[in-house]
């Protein structure tokens, strides 16, 4: 069968992107046009996006949204079929997508309520090239009233909505009720109210048809404390809605072969790998590194385990390591990694900021990727690294451990190792793995072996955009 499907976000890659849900919104409608689904996205209009689009046209008038006017937007950028809910006292803003300068933007409650007001407009019939979608699909907080407002209004329309990080709930006062849309009957623990508030997340956890996370093994971590953030009871009560998806990357964007920041190798020439090693090295201001040199690619705070890498760093340099980062985030884990630097210079370079171009080229270049997450509901750049032969070490948790198999003796001779995983998350099984990893990267057949099982391995979205077509129409047949 063929359906529609409105897909609502708050980014959408390469629009807008501060992470992974901008890669995963941004590549799943190619992934599902070829499972028979038009996806249209739906995104506010930030400053700047609108002029973005091909063909722009107003497809519909929403009136007065929360103080001034708002029209939803239609057209085609990056190939992908775009709704923006152009809203200009709401979106048209110098900042980012959530903050600006003074921190979080006051308003955010009412202005991803208004995002999703115009989702439900869309599924009402507002759009005047008569497109409605037959399922609704909700990302995170900013997106969870979509289902809500669907719900307490009875729409036909089915809606899913998918969790990538429990950690933001959208969480707002008991008050803002009203002038969030919700009736007075959804503020009670079965559906909105969290401990005395309103969170958005919940509210598109109990209301949506189907629940979806962006791994199996994050799928199990979520009805459990530990993981939960308080809505694993939520999240356990419907766990016969909930499906664990593995996401894709986007291959046509990472793969070493025909990538266009770097010198291209495959499994089969690595020896062009080592020319874009020494080109990062040099890049990075670092001499000789006789041992594996790390690289990550990341956003610098606690949920990476950041702080976890500056504790085993004193004896992965010693063993040889070398280590390339390239992130921003929260101040103390950028000045933890600026100290590491001045620490061993030569070994550690560090690059704060953000650079699409440059993690290219660092994925081309390193050795071994780190990714020692807390938590991590399905990670990219392990599947970068297994893509680039740039071999993962990564915590066991969350997507990570659904996508790397460790390098234990028996995998290593199987040839179906791909990196390095670890448990616990702490300083001390970091540095144990990172020894290892010096190990074997001496070891030419073993780092070899690491390297090819990980480039065959399939990371796009050939698998997982069968499973949320299946599920779509599952909902809507
Ligand atoms: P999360 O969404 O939790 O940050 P993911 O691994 O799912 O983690 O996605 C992060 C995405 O952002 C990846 O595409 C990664 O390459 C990219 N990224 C993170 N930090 C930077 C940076 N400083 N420069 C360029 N890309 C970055
Ligand atoms: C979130 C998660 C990350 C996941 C991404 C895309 O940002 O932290 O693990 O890969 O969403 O689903």
């Amino acid at each position: 069968m063929t359906g529609q499907v409105l897909s609502v976000a708050s980014e959408c890659a390469p629009l807008v992107k501060t992470g992974g849900l901008a890669d995963v919104v941004g590549a799943l409608p190619a992934a599902l046009a070829g499972q028979g689904w038009r996806m249209r996205v739906l995104i506010p209009a930030y400053a700047g996006l609108a002029a973005q689009l091909d063909k722009a046209q107003t497809l519909a008038d929403l009136g007065t949204l929360y103080g001034g006017p708002a029209r939803i937007l239609g057209g085609q950028a990056a190939g992908l079929d775009i709704l923006l809910l152009d809203a200009p006292h709401l979106f048209d803003r110098a900042g980012g997508p959530y903050s600006g300068p003074g921190g979080d933007w006051p308003d955010n409650p009412e202005r991803f309520a208004a995002l999703c007001r115009a989702a439900q407009a869309v599924t009402d019939g507002a759009l005047s090239d008569g497109w409605v979608p037959q399922v609704l699909h909700a990302h995170d907080w900013q997106a969870g009233l979509a289902p809500a407002y669907l719900r307490y209004a009875g729409s036909p329309v089915k809606s899913v909505i998918t969790i990538h990080n429990i950690a933001f709930q959208g969480v707002t006062p008991a008050d803002r009720l009203g002038a969030l849309g919700l009736p007075p009957e959804a503020f009670h623990p079965g559906a909105v109210e969290y401990f005395g508030q309103i969170s958005t997340l919940k509210a598109g956890l109990v209301t949506a048809d189907a629940v979806t996370t962006v791994s199996p093994r994050y799928a199990e971590e979520l009805m459990r404390p530990d993981f939960g953030m308080g809505l694993e009871g939520v999240i356990a009560a419907r766990a016969g809605d909930l499906h664990g998806i593995l996401n894709g990357v986007d291959t046509a964007i990472w793969s070493p072969e025909a990538d266009p920041h770097i010198t291209p190798y495959g499994a089969r020439n690595m020896r062009r790998k080592a020319r874009n090693r020494a080109a990062l090295l040099q890049e990075f201001g670092m001499g000789e590194v006789p041992g594996p040199l790390a690289i990550v690619v990341s956003r610098l705070t606690w949920q990476k385990g950041i702080d976890l890498i500056e504790a085993a760093l004193p004896d992965f340099i010693e063993a040889g390591g070398g280590l390339a980062v390239l992130g921003s985030g929260e101040p103390g884990l950028e000045g933890a990694m600026q100290r590491a630097a001045a620490t061993y210079p030569g070994r550690v370079s560090v690059r704060i900021g953000y650079d699409e171009p440059l993690s290219h080229r660092m994925f081309a270049g390193g050795d071994a990727v780190l990714v020692p997450s807390r938590f991590e509901p399905c990670g990219l750049t392990q599947m970068y690294g297994l893509r680039y032969g740039t071999v993962p070490v990564v915590a066991a948790t969350g997507g990570l451990a659904d996508t790397v198999i460790t390098a234990n003796p028996m995998a290593l001779a199987a040839g179906t190792a791909t990196g390095l995983v670890f448990h616990p998350t702490d300083a001390l099984a970091l540095r144990q793995a990172l020894r290892r990893l010096c190990q074997l990267h001496a070891d030419p057949g073993a780092w070899k072996s690491l390297q090819r099982a990980g480039m065959r391995q399939p990371v796009g979205w050939e698998v997982s955009s069968a499973a949320y077509a299946a599920l779509y129409e599952g909902l809507s047949g």
